[in-house]
């Protein structure tokens, strides 16, 4: 095969042939039992520091929940946003991330000492796949979501890569890059450091205990380079999937407080092994989310079938079993707080949105309809990249191929959609201006036609490839 001609700067997708169109409506084909998922375990995690460095295996970012004040004063969501001296926000360029840092741990992370994605394990001939959540949750969450996306994706030794587009996803939807929008996602980083402490709670003494609440919120700085990560696999039907995924915070429990390494920054031989460490405290992590108090039955609807909704999946696919609603005001003062317990999430939205029209989202369309792209992505580009490798001018893991989510009136490169989010490791969502005015319902503004589009695979330049060949 010769190397494509196409400018990757400006590749217009559309003129690619396509390999598979995946409808998503009528959502009638995917209710049904939903497709085997199996209880996702971490394999390994990661932090990133101030400067970003990665630290692998290391847990230095994760931080424990601690209730916020909701006093009048302190639960000032917007406190620290405009300080110059010092500065309080120090908020890290959007940018989309390459897989590095997920690869970097799954090849460190293996019972064997040998990488996870190695082919010692591969006995059972079984599909992978390798991503970030937050793609998870952008497949999964299509049959009622409006939203537009496209990825890379590239198959290498039986495993399938896939990545967000960084050329598309760097189109903004508008609402971020406004005042107000900015503000609004201060106050959801500015909530995580309200609601957490770098030590365990349980563990300081009451003067230290009241130092730190009284620091975070007189002097908290919200850094967007400091993340922890953890690294999951876990099966839906016939695929396993090893995922990146961002983890808030970690419940304090007196009894378990030691499942956080100690010391997470000396070279001493960590108290727990990472895996050991993994068992003892993945049921202990947290979601941690904002949302506009809740004042009428219509914004409940629009609470559950959006918000909760894609936090549901985002929490699910990674066996997050907690999240913690803030409910603010307008003005940003948080009033209450809210537990919620990710599976009991489907019922209750069910019960809630009885009778509502359109009713409830069904987790088990989700489910089948991700199980089904899967399948096509596996099947189609199993194949073809075989074709394309045949003749052994090119190797697998140079082909990239392009998966876009068509929807509604977007173009093809997605950017007159509005409606882009984050596919990486944290995997939110915002749809288009919807966290500052209520966007309709998201049942409603589904678009019959929409469909996930496999494009036939180009052979990438450096800008374009994103799986290492040593892998
Ligand atoms: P909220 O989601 O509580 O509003 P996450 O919940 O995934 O950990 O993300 C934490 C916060 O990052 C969000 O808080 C929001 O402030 C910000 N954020 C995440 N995705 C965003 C996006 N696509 N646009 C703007 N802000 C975003
Ligand atoms: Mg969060």
């Amino acid at each position: 095969m010769k190397r494509s001609s196409l400018d990757t700067s400006t590749a217009n997708t559309a003129l690619i042939p396509a390999l598979a169109h995946i409808k998503v409506h009528p959502l009638s084909r995917f209710q049904r039992r939903a497709a085997p998922f199996r209880q996702p375990a971490e394999v390994g995690y990661f932090s990133y520091d101030a400067s970003r460095s990665l630290r692998v295996n290391c847990d230095s970012a994760l931080k424990f929940f601690h209730p916020p004040p909701l006093d009048g004063v302190s639960n000032n969501l917007s406190s620290g946003f405009e300080d110059s001296a010092p500065i309080r926000y120090i908020a890290r360029a959007s940018v989309v991330e390459n897989l590095d840092s997920l690869l970097a741990t799954l090849k460190t992370t293996s019972d064997s000492q040998t990488s996870l994605l190695t082919a010692n394990d591969r006995g059972d001939g079984r599909p992978r796949f390798c991503t970030w959540r937050g793609i998870m949750t952008k497949i999964l969450t299509a049959p009622y979501s409006s939203d537009t996306w496209e990825l890379r994706a590239s198959l290498h030794k039986g495993t399938l890569y896939i990545m967000e587009d960084p050329l598309i996803s760097r189109a903004s939807d508008g609402f971020s890059e406004t005042d107000r929008g900015k503000k609004m996602t201060y106050w959801g980083y500015r909530f995580e450091g309200l609601s957490t402490l770098d030590h365990d709670p349980s563990t300081l003494d009451p003067d230290a205990l009241h130092a730190a609440e009284v620091d975070r919120v007189q002097t908290g700085v919200v850094d967007t380079h400091i993340q922890f990560c953890s690294v999951i696999k876990t099966r839906i039907g016939d695929h396993d999937i090893f995922m990146g995924a961002e983890v808030d915070c970690l419940l304090p429990n007196a009894d378990a407080s030691s499942a956080k390494q100690q010391p997470s920054e000396s070279t001493s031989k960590p108290a727990t092994s990472p895996s050991a460490t993994s068992k003892l405290r993945q049921h202990r992590y947290v979601e941690l989310k904002t949302h506009r108090k809740i004042q009428s039955q219509s914004q409940n609807s629009s609470f559950l079938k959006q918000k909760l909704f894609k936090t549901y999946f985002q929490c699910f696919l990674a066996g997050i079993p907690r999240i913690i609603v803030g409910f603010r005001d307008d003005k940003g003062f948080l009033t209450k707080l809210k537990e919620y317990k990710t599976l009991e999430i489907p019922r209750m939205a069910r019960n809630e949105l009885q009778g509502e029209e359109g009713g409830a989202w069904d987790p088990a369309v989700c489910i089948n309809f991700g199980e089904q792209v899967l399948s096509t992505l596996w099947k189609c580009l199993a194949q073809r990249n075989q074709e394309l490798c045949r003749e052994g001018e090119v190797e697998g893991w140079q082909v990239v191929y392009r998966v876009r989510m068509k929807n509604g009136s977007a173009s093809f490169d997605g950017r007159s959609a509005g409606s882009q989010s984050r596919g990486g490791a944290r995997g939110s969502w915002r749809g288009g201006a919807s966290g500052a005015s209520g966007a309709k319902s998201l049942m409603s503004a589904v678009n019959e036609d929409a469909e996930v589009v496999i494009s036939d695979g180009i052979v990438g330049d450096d800008e374009l490839i994103f799986v290492p060949k040593d892998n």
